[in-house]
């Protein structure tokens, strides 16, 4: 390819960036309004607030990442007690978990050389204070604007998952972290030896796996150890919810969330799927189920053009041809049926949980909706009928008075201790290229 073809390849990428980041920026504030009793601006939300973005008068108040104060946690034990309504949580018995690990792990989280070409962090697409994922994209976006075609889920809570990602095809989060570490549209490390002799020419890392794993070092296995051990801490809990079901705390929420929770059992039949246990609730069946949205979009349906904004107060409208020309966006998500292969699992995916659902917008294995109230309509109209869609999905004839009911209830799901993992987090070392620290680099210590 020359060079021409590649600085046209640069900017349509970033044309398509910023078309993504606008896309969603036009209902960032609406997303906001979702969890009214989270304004800490700081430690909630978009870095990037594109509020007003849509006039050509928009000033920038985004929120410079170096002022950020953190503060660190004791983050044990929210694994040894989780906070109330979450059951205990599963520790692999040759994966105990020590406060050294669960600290080298959160190194490795936010160290963006563990990529190819040393900008990318797992916690640059699980934001801590966007929900642990990113309420900016839709699908993922990974090193040199490479997109995927997935939202990122939130990893709170992702401790008690037994099916990991949403097609559910990997079972546990020791083997997970190698996905992103090796796809070309995430962190797109050339192999497993790529990262670990990386780790090895790291200053900064010398003795610390020795230290945690009794004198073993980095290994494709002490890695994802470290990294599960970090995750299995982030759970979140102890919302106004769990205070009043579990806690028995009477007026720990409105009359609107109890009735919320009613239509959620009753009516709404959602609990059938995103499960509520007497003594504590996960909000999810961790099984995969059809709800029409994955076929409605193998099928094809395009309007043609992307309204897309360039810059402040400037649209255009772009063909989606050339979009998907330049973003290498694959439309067709089968789900499943991508794991096994059997046709009746086309279009199912992974129960997601509910917990801290006002936090993580947008929502579904797409991304497709960006606020709560836009996933209750689809509820609401039945999903998307086709052939295999799940029985427990039919029409629900909700009033807009219950749809407003379910989401005073979903907004009461947002775990009391949040501020304190996200805190904890802007503790956590940049792992960054600097100039005092210039002789880590492939150059010097990684020879190829
Ligand atoms: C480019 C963005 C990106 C980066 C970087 C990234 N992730 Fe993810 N993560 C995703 C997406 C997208 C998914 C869902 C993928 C799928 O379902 O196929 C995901 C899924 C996960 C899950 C499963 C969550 C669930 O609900 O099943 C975990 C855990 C996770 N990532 C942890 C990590 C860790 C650890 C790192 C760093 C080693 C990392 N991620 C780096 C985007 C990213
Ligand atoms: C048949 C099982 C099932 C039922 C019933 C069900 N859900 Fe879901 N729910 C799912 C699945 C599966 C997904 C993920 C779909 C996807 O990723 O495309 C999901 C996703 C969601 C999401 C988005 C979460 C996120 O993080 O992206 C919300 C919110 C939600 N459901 C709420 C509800 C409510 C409220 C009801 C009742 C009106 C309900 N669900 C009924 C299975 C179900």
């Amino acid at each position: 390819m020359n060079r021409m073809n590649k600085a046209v390849l640069v900017i349509n990428a970033l044309v398509v960036f910023a078309a993504a980041l606008s896309l969603f920026s036009a209902t960032a504030s609406r997303g906001s309004a979702d969890a009214p009793e989270l304004q800490n601006r700081a430690i909630f939300g978009p870095g990037d607030v594109k509020h007003g973005y849509e006039s050509a008068d928009y000033t920038t108040s985004t929120l410079d990442l170096l002022n950020r104060i953190g503060k660190e946690a004791e983050l044990i034990k929210f694994a040894e007690q989780p906070p109330l309504g979450l059951p205990p949580v599963p520790v692999p018995a040759d994966n105990p978990l020590t406060a050294k690990k669960i600290l080298l792990g959160r190194k490795l989280f936010f160290d963006r050389r563990l990529s190819i070409n040393n900008t990318f962090s797992c916690a640059m697409c699980h934001i801590p204070e966007q929900g642990f994922t990113n309420n900016e994209l839709e699908t993922a976006v990974g090193v040199e604007g490479r997109s995927g075609k997935r939202n990122t889920p939130t990893i709170y809570n992702v401790a008690y998952f037994g099916k990991i990602f949403h097609d559910g095809r990997e079972s546990t989060l020791e083997q997970q972290v190698w996905a992103p570490f090796l796809a070309r549209n995430e962190m797109a490390n050339p192999s497993i030896g790529y990262v670990i002799n990386k780790i090895n020419a790291i200053d900064e890392y010398d003795g610390l796996f020795e230290e945690v794993f009794h004198g073993r070092g980095p290994t494709m296995e002490t890695i994802g150890m470290a990294l599960a051990s970090y995750q299995r801490t982030l759970n979140a809990a102890d919302s106004p919810f769990d205070r009043w079901y579990y806690g028995k705390e009477k007026n720990a929420v409105s009359d609107q969330v109890k009735r919320g929770f009613r239509l959620f059992t009753g009516k709404g039949a959602c609990s059938s799927c995103h499960l509520v246990q007497k003594e504590h609730a996960l909000f999810t069946d961790d099984r995969l189920h059809n709800t029409g949205l994955g076929y409605e979009v193998s099928m094809g349906r395009d309007s043609g053009t992307t309204r897309v904004q360039l810059a402040p107060g400037i649209f255009t409208e772009l063909e989606n041809s050339v979009i998907n020309s330049v973003s290498r966006f694959e439309k067709n998500d089968l789900g499943l049926y991508e794991v096994t292969e059997d046709p009746n699992d086309r279009w199912k995916f992974r129960t997601p949980s509910l917990r801290n659902v006002a936090l993580t917008a947008p929502y579904m294995h797409n991304g497709s909706f960006h606020t709560l109230r836009e996933v209750l309509d689809f509820y609401n109209r039945g999903g998307i009928p086709n052939e295999l869609l799940s029985p427990l999905i039919r029409p629900l004839n909700l009033t807009d008075s219950e749809i407003e009911d379910l989401l005073a209830f979903l907004r009461s799901l947002t775990g009391g201790n949040v501020p304190i993992l996200v805190t904890d987090a802007f503790a956590a070392p940049i792992g960054d290229v600097s100039k005092d620290d210039p002789d880590w680099t492939h150059k010097n210590k990684l020879k190829y």
